[in-house]
Formats: C-alpha cells, sequence, structure tokens
C-alpha cells in the first residue's frame, strides 16, 4: 500500500516515519528545499532522527517529491499541513485549500483521505470534501476521515504511538479504514460518532490549555500585586488530589497549536452566533503577558530601559524545540525595544530567527529568560547579567513572576 502524506513537517514527517515500518510512504511537500534534504536523509524536525529517514529511503520504503505526479498511485493520503491565522486572526484554510487541489488534480483512482491538520467542525464534510471534489477531473466517490493529530514534539513520554488517537470518517467504510491505517501504529483507537466532534475534541482540548495558562498568568500578576510567591502557592494548590491541574505562569503561548487552535472554536462558535467571550479573553491575556514581564523589569530599573543591554534567553516558543512560531518572545523583545533597551537574544537550539543569530550567553545589563532549554546551564543564565528576570519560574535566584 503507497500512503502518500502532504506536509513533511512536524506533523507528516513524524507520521511518515511510523507509516514507514508498515508501508510505502512518498512525502509531498511543496517546500522544494525541505524535500532535497529529506531525500538525502536529512531531518529537520525532532524526534525523527536523520537515520531513521536514511534506512527507509534505503529500504525504498520513503522518498520525498513536490511533484503531484508522483502521488497519482496513492491508495492513502494525508493531509499535515499548516491550518494559520491571517493577519485578521481569521482561519486561514488556504494551505488545505492547496492541498485538496494537489489531491484533486492528481488522484485519479478512489482512495482514502485523512485529514490530520487542526480545524473547525465541518472542515472534512463542508470544505475539503468538496474541495477535492471541485478540482477532481473525474467524478470520484473518494472515502474521506479525520483523525486531529495530537503530538506534542520535543516530548519523551507521549508520542504517536502511544498517544490515544481519536478518529472519525464520512462513512462506515471510511472510518473501518481509517482504523485499519492507525491501528499499525498506534496503540489506541478512539471512534466517535461523527468527524465533527473529532475536529471539535482537537480544539476543545488545545483551548483547555489555552484557558488555563491564561488563568494562571493572570494569577502570577495577583500573586505578585498581593506579595505572595505564586510557585509556591501553585505548589500548596497542587496538593490536593483531585479537581486541580497545575499550570505555570509564563510569557505567554506559542506554537502552532495553542495560540491558534482557539481562535478556530471562537471564530465558528461566532458564526453560528453563539458567543466565545472566554476563549477571546484567555488570548488577551496571554498575549498581554509580555507587556507585563517588560512592565516589571522597566519598574525595576527606575521606569527606564533607554541604553540598556537586554540579552533574551530562549527564543523558541517552548523547551528544547527549535519553533518559533507565534513565540512569546518576539512581543517581550518589541516591548523591550520600544522602552529603548539594545535588545539581543541567546538560543542555542534556535541559533537563527529573523535575521538574527544567537549572541553568547554574557555580558548583558539585563537578561530576560523566555524559554530555558535543559541544555542551558541554570549558573550561566545567572551570570550573563546583574539583573535576570525569569519567566520560566526554572532559574533559581532570579527575580521572576
Ligand atoms: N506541530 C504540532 O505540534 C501539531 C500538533 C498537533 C496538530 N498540529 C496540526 O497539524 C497541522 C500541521 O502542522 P505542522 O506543525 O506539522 O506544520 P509544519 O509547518 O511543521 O509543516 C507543514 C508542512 O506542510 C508544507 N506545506 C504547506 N502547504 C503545503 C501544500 N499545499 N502542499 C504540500 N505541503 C505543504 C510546508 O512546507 C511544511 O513543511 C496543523 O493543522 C497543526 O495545527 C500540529
Amino acid at each position: 500500500m503507497k500512503v502518500v502524506i502532504i506536509g513533511q513537517g512536524y506533523v507528516g514527517l513524524t507520521i511518515s516515519a511510523f507509516a514507514c515500518e508498515y508501508f510505502e510512504v512518498m512525502g509531498f511537500d511543496n517546500n522544494s528545499k525541505i524535500v532535497e534534504q529529506l531525500n538525502k536523509g536529512i531531518s529537520h524536525i525532532e524526534g525523527v532522527e536523520g537515520a531513521t529517514l536514511q534506512k527507509w529511503i534505503k529500504a525504498g520504503r520513503y522518498r520525498a517529491t513536490t511533484r503531484g505526479s508522483e502521488i497519482a498511485d496513492a491508495d492513502l493520503v494525508v493531509i499535515a499541513v499548516p491550518t494559520p491565522l491571517t493577519g485578521e486572526r481569521k482561519p486561514d484554510l488556504s494551505f488545505i485549500e492547496a492541498a485538496c487541489k494537489t489531491i484533486g488534480e492528481n488522484i485519479k483512482k478512489a482512495v482514502l483521505i485523512i485529514n490530520e491538520s487542526t480545524s473547525f467542525p465541518g472542515t472534512l464534510r463542508n470544505y475539503i470534501k468538496p474541495a477535492i471534489e471541485k478540482y477532481s477531473t473525474s467524478t470520484i466517490e473518494h472515502l474521506y476521515a479525520i483523525s486531529p493529530e495530537r503530538v506534542d514534539p520535543g516530548r519523551g513520554d507521549f508520542n504517536q504511538k502511544n498517544t490515544p488517537r481519536l478518529f472519525a470518517g464520512l462513512t462506515s467504510e471510511a472510518s473501518k479504514r481509517t482504523r485499519e491505517f492507525y491501528s499499525k501504529f498506534c496503540d489506541q483507537l478512539v471512534e466517535v460518532s461523527s468527524p465533527e466532534v473529532a475536529e471539535a475534541a482537537k480544539l476543545f482540548e488545545n483551548t483547555f490549555r489555552q484557558v488555563n495558562i491564561a488563568l494562571v498568568n493572570e494569577f502570577a500578576q495577583i500573586a505578585h500585586s498581593l506579595g505572595i510567591n505564586v510557585y509556591e502557592t501553585l505548589a500548596a494548590a497542587d496538593t490536593k488530589p483531585y479537581g486541580f491541574m497545575k499550570f505555570t505562569p509564563s510569557a505567554g503561548v506559542g506554537g502552532h497549536c495553542i495560540p491558534v487552535d482557539p481562535t478556530y472554536l471562537a471564530s465558528i462558535a461566532e458564526a453560528h452566533g453563539a458567543p466565545a467571550t472566554f476563549i477571546r479573553r484567555a488570548n488577551e491575556v496571554n498575549l498581554e503577558m509580555s507587556d507585563y514581564i517588560v512592565r516589571r523589569v522597566v519598574a525595576d530599573h527606575g521606569g527606564n530601559l533607554q541604553g540598556k543591554s537586554v540579552l533574551v534567553v530562549g527564543v523558541a516558543y517552548k523547551p528544547n524545540v527549535a519553533d518559533v512560531r507565534e513565540t512569546a518572545a518576539e512581543s517581550v523583545i518589541n516591548h523591550l525595544r520600544s522602552q529603548g533597551a539594545v535588545v539581543s537574544w541567546h538560543d542555542d537550539v534556535v541559533r537563527d530567527w529573523k535575521g538574527e543569530s544567537s549572541s553568547p550567553l554574557q555580558g548583558a545589563d539585563i537578561a530576560v529568560v523566555v524559554t530555558k532549554h535543559d541544555s542551558v546551564d541554570e549558573r550561566k543564565i545567572l551570570a550573563s547579567a546583574p539583573y535576570v528576570f525569569d519567566t520560566t519560574g526554572k532559574v533559581k535566584g532570579a527575580k521572576g513572576l
């Protein structure tokens, strides 16, 4: 069976690596640089080793392509393309649309098409199926299913194999075939009654995180204003064995999921006349954290950062990954610069970002820790500046939330 996976990023490449164990996999990506590297066995995604790719390439089980004609003989197609927000922070389905065009124009026989990209309820039924049919040159009755990806890149304990996988087909045959596919490399499959339930569950999971992170970020501000240590308070609350789940404060939420997915849910809710007040406010609280942090640093420096050299430590959106999408570091840096600070950043995992390179971890007037990778020595952070403000709670001895 030939499996085509459209999009060879965090989700698509990781799934490709798992699927190669059982199927012939063709990774389709429209980024020729990524495809070129992948075909040399060079991985750009944490958790997928180059050696694994090389093994599958050698065995004739994996190849990447930018050419639509090469996916024509697929038996099963997985869509794993970005679903970001537009400039107006509205759902942007243009990548899904492009993937549908690739499928419609190139696949000439009936196949199973599974969407793993995150989107609002109704995307599979009302958007993907009609779009593929629109672009198909002949009438083909494909099978359609959704199985939203839940992977947390960089995480050691849970991966695609041992994270329960939700799925639902538009027809019972689509559900059956989807179960057969994933059961090869996923331990637990959870079938739900409709694609809309699976799509909504994925959005709700990430909205739950967004809202709870906003709550703890607001609480960090309350605790500071009351002169209470937020971390000690959270640890105390966490001794309750039921009804409480601990979240920790931060400079905000980042990545492709938590800052984005709740907006997909809010948008579809509002389009149906249902208010999403709580979700919208949570997003705002998290976005405002970077401003709060810089105000705290400014207050500790007599209300002025003019000419001060500030080193932002860690610009990835979370520890131990090179992913900078929607990173809170960006708005922390912008706020610091608007206060007249001379800002550089240190991140040995990211290295290059926005035309700038990682600076040495030393010699600043002020250091603001946004993300702490395991590889960064806590003592070196403390020695990098006479004043260190830590937003992660991981640098003992620094000032912080
Ligand atoms: N990254 C995560 O942790 C994560 C977790 C769960 C779900 N998701 C969801 O999975 C989807 C993919 O996210 P990702 O993190 O893998 O994105 P990504 O940016 O890492 O990868 C997407 C890949 O798709 C390629 N691409 C874009 N348009 C294309 C097209 N028309 N045809 C072929 N390739 C195309 C890009 O070049 C890129 O390599 C999104 O909907 C995201 O919300 C992501």
